[in-house]
C-alpha cells in the first residue's frame, strides 16, 4: 500500500514537472502504475519513491507511468465532421496562395489524434498543398509511439474505419503500421503545455483535446492565454468535448470567441473574421461588425 507520505511526494513531484493535479483518492492509481516500476528495480514502493529525487531517468518513467493516455482514432467524431466540413473549407480559401497548412496536436497521447487528421488532409487537400503536423505530448513513451505509428488490433478496432485501416495500414507481425506518406508529415516533439512553447511557430488550427481537465484552473487559464499568439488569427481552437472556456475570466474569455459548427463549438481569436466573412487571402486582422 501506498503510505500518505509516498503519495503526497508522488503527487508534489507531478504538480512540479507536468501541472496535473493527483489529488487524495488517487492512491490506487499511483500504486498500480508505480509498482511494477518499484519491482523492476526490486525495491518497494515507498523506497523507490525515495530515490526519485536522485534519479531524472526514473522520475521520467514515473510522469510517462501516471499520465492518462486515453485516446482514439476519429474520437468523438464530430470534431473531425467540422473539420472537413467547414474548418478546412474555409482554410483552403484563406491559405490559397501558400498553399499550406500547419495543425498542432497538443497532448498527442499516441497519435491517434495527429493521424486522424493526417488521413482527412490525405484525402481532401488539393494537389500542390502541403501541411505539417506537429504532434506534442509531455510522456517520452506516447511521443515513441507515435514516431514509430505501430498500433495493436485493439487499437485500431477503436474508431478507424475499415476503410481506412486498408488504405493507410500495413499488417507488420502482429501490429499495424501506418503509411509512411502519413509518418512524413507528422513533427514529433516533446513539450510540457505548462511551460513555455518556443520554437514551434504558429499554426492554422490547435488541437487541445482532453488535457485541460487534468489541470487546476489558474494552469488551464495559463495555458489558453498562452495559446492566443500561437493560433493565427484566423484559426480555429479545438478542446475536449468536456472541455469549455465559459469559466475563464472575464478577459481571457473575451479573447476567444466561441463559435458553433455543426455540433461543435470551436474557439476562435477575438478578431477572427466571421463565419459568413469572405475568405481574404492575408491573415491581416479585419475589422469585425458585430461578432
Ligand atoms: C487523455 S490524453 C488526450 C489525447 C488526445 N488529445 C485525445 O483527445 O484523444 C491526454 C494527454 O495529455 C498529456 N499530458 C498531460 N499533461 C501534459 C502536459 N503538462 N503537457 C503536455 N501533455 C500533457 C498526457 O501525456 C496524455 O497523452
Amino acid at each position: 500500500m501506498t503510505t500518505p507520505t509516498a503519495f503526497t511526494s508522488v503527487s508534489a513531484l507531478i504538480r512540479r514537472e507536468t501541472s496535473m493535479v493527483y489529488d487524495e483518492g488517487k492512491e490506487y492509481l499511483v500504486e498500480a502504475r508505480l509498482a511494477p516500476l518499484a519491482a523492476a528495480k526490486g525495491l518497494t514502493l515507498e523506497a523507490y519513491v525515495a530515490r526519485l529525487a536522485f534519479e531524472p531517468d526514473e522520475r521520467r518513467k514515473v510522469i510517462d507511468a501516471l499520465t492518462i493516455n486515453e485516446t482514439s482514432w476519429f474520437r468523438d467524431h464530430t470534431p473531425y465532421q467540422a473539420f472537413t466540413d467547414e474548418i478546412l473549407p474555409t482554410l483552403l480559401e484563406r491559405r490559397s496562395t501558400t498553399r499550406k497548412l500547419r495543425i498542432w496536436s497538443a497532448a498527442c497521447s499516441s497519435g491517434q489524434e495527429a493521424y486522424s487528421i493526417a488521413m482527412l488532409l490525405d484525402q481532401h487537400l488539393p494537389a500542390g498543398w502541403e501541411y505539417e503536423i506537429v504532434a506534442t505530448d509531455i510522456a517520452t513513451t506516447m511521443l515513441e509511439r507515435v514516431k514509430a505509428g505501430r498500433y495493436s488490433q485493439v487499437e485500431v478496432n477503436r474508431g478507424l474505419p475499415a476503410t481506412s485501416l486498408v488504405r493507410y495500414f500495413t499488417r507488420v507481425g502482429r501490429e499495424w503500421e501506418i503509411a509512411e506518406r502519413l509518418r512524413q508529415r507528422i513533427t514529433v516533439r516533446h513539450l510540457n503545455l505548462a511551460a513555455p512553447y518556443v520554437g514551434l511557430g504558429t499554426f492554422d488550427m490547435i488541437w487541445l483535446r482532453n488535457v485541460l481537465i487534468y489541470f487546476d484552473a489558474p494552469t488551464k487559464q495559463d495555458i489558453l492565454r498562452r495559446m492566443l499568439p500561437m493560433l493565427a488569427l484566423d484559426g480555429y481552437l479545438l478542446l475536449g468535448s468536456t472541455e469549455t472556456t465559459l469559466d475563464l475570466p472575464e478577459d481571457l474569455a473575451a479573447a476567444w470567441r466561441r463559435e458553433p459548427i455543426g455540433r461543435v463549438q470551436v474557439h476562435r481569436r477575438a478578431g477572427a473574421p466571421p463565419p459568413s466573412t469572405a475568405p481574404a487571402v492575408s491573415t491581416t486582422p479585419l475589422t469585425m461588425t458585430g461578432a
